[in-house]
């Protein structure tokens, strides 16, 4: 099942100079290709219109304003099952839960600064390539 997923290397993964190993183990990955790549800093609207769902949520406002602090790389990653298998190499939202060997089991500090955003789901993935690459969507 060929699919694509809307990828985040998120700004403290930017900071600590982690870019290139976790684009180096998503390249690692057999079948699957990086199809678009792109450095920015994310303005509010963006982020609202992405972290929409979770508006009211404790950790929104906070979380908002860490995505803005910086420059993020936003990819779009294609290959088979990615979408699930892209989740399993970020691991889970809490470092502290996430086995080694995945990024945040082996980067990871802190919830709020997790490095990596993975879409969730098919739908999740059409939304976010839209608001991210709406000239691919
Ligand atoms: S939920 O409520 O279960 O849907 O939330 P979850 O999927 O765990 O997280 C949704 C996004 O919010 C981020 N998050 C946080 N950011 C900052 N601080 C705290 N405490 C926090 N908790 C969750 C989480 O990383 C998810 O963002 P993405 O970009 O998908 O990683």
């Amino acid at each position: 099942m060929t699919q694509r997923t809307l990828v985040l290397l998120k700004p403290d993964a930017v900071r600590r100079g982690l870019t290139g190993e976790i684009i180096s183990r998503i390249e690692r990955k057999a079948g699957w290709r990086i199809t678009a790549l792109e450095l920015r800093t994310l303005d509010t609207d963006t982020l609202e219109q992405h972290y929409g769902e979770h508006k009211g949520k404790p950790f929104y406002e906070p979380l908002v304003e860490f995505m803005s602090s910086g420059p993020v790389v936003a990819m779009i990653v294609e290959g088979e099952r990615v979408i699930e298998g892209m989740r399993a190499l970020a691991g889970p939202t809490d470092p502290i839960a996430a086995a080694p060997g995945s990024i945040r089991g082996d980067y990871g500090v802190i919830v709020r600064e997790n490095l990596i955003h993975a879409s969730d789901s098919e739908e999740s993935a059409e939304r976010e390539v839209k608001i991210f690459f709406p000239g691919l969507a």
